[in-house]
């Protein structure tokens, strides 16, 4: 679908210090050098992003690792072998190559090895690591195709069209504790997967005061219009002008427009159709989107922070 002229001249872009949007297995990404500060300091700027949140650094090959943190933690190897490439993004004590504008002035950096094969060969063409964040406005809606790239960010010259990716949200945050892995943010491996390699750490949860990250921020992934979970609807709410964004395909009756996030009760399903269905919706001429909570277990934990995020305002 991406010609190898288009990678290489994204590539060049990259190398030139300017910004490219392209895809991942989990939602696009706006992608910069993570060596240059200036270009990392451009993708803050397109997306309105505050300084405080770190930005995750894109690697193509495991020995990248050694460049931008100084670990030797046996168990990174561990990880990387059983995810990579994968939605896992693992928080390491950063080296310092890595600027204080790709980590907000945290000690460490947050690294992943994309599972997609435009992705890949992106980072390798352009030689350098690449820091991306979600190619979206800060606090809106992830892009999940390069359409709703082109909706939030209609002045980034170059645009990778993977087509739509296909895990649909964001990759699963942790940090190592000595005695396991924290989930800093909820993410498309779960933590039973994560589990098959190492337990759970007792100290999650603590010492989060020096950790910005708005993957733990109240509100985010926000359409433009008020979005509610089923359970918190207002009582006058004429649900014959809102929309229903279904997981279980009862209680459908009376809604302006119904959208199903799995047609049997898949969750994997689900978190593809997430924000695709959540983009087209806010752009639907009704006046709100409800949307049906759906199980919390396995990839439901992460659809269900995205949803409760996006609603936060609408409580
Ligand atoms: O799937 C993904 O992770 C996508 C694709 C493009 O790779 N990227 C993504 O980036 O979701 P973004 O910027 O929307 O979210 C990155 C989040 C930060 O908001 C923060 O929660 C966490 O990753 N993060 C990054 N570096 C961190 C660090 N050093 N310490 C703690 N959290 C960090
Ligand atoms: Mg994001």
């Amino acid at each position: 679908m991406v010609s190898r002229k288009a990678i290489e001249n994204a590539a060049k872009f990259i190398r030139d210090g300017n910004v490219v949007a392209f895809p991942t297995e989990t939602v696009y990404g706006l992608g910069a050098n993570a060596l240059n500060p200036l270009a990392v300091a451009r993708v803050f700027e397109a997306k309105e992003r505050p300084s405080f949140d770190p930005l995750i650094v894109h690697i193509a090959d495991s020995e990248t690792i050694k460049v931008l943190s100084n670990t030797d933690d046996d168990r990174v190897k561990k990880l990387a072998e059983k995810f990579w490439p994968g939605p896992l993004t693992i928080v390491l004590p950063k080296s310092e190559i890595v600027s204080d504008l790709v980590t907000s002035g945290l000690p460490t950096v947050g690294i992943r090895m994309p599972d997609n094969d435009i992705a890949l060969a992106l980072i390798r063409a352009a030689a350098c690591p690449i820091a991306a964040p979600s190619a979206n406005k800060f606090g809106r809606l992830s892009p999940t195709s390069a359409d709703h790239v082109r909706k939030q960010l209609p002045d980034i010259p170059c645009i990778l069209n993977g087509g739509p990716t296909k895990v649909g949200i964001e990759s699963t945050v942790i940090r190592l504790h000595d005695d396991g892995f924290e989930i800093l943010r909820h993410g498309s491996i779960t933590e039973a997967e994560l589990e098959t390699v190492l337990p759970v750490s007792a100290k999650g949860g603590k010492d989060q005061t020096n950790l910005p990250s708005p993957g733990l921020l109240k509100s985010h992934y926000s359409p433009e219009k008020p979005i509610y979970l089923l359970h918190d609807v207002p009582h006058d709410l004429n649900i014959s002008e809102a929309a229903l964004l279904s997981f279980s395909g009862q209680n459908t009756e009376g809604y302006k427009i119904v959208r199903y996030l799995s047609h049997d009760a898949d969750l994997k399903e689900a978190a593809v159709n997430l924000f695709d269905m959540l983009h087209e919706l806010e752009e639907a001429n009704v006046s709100c989107i409800v949307a049906e909570p759906v199980p919390e277990e396995g990839i439901g934990s992460a659809i269900m922070d995205k949803l409760r995020k996006a609603a936060f305002r609408y409580v």
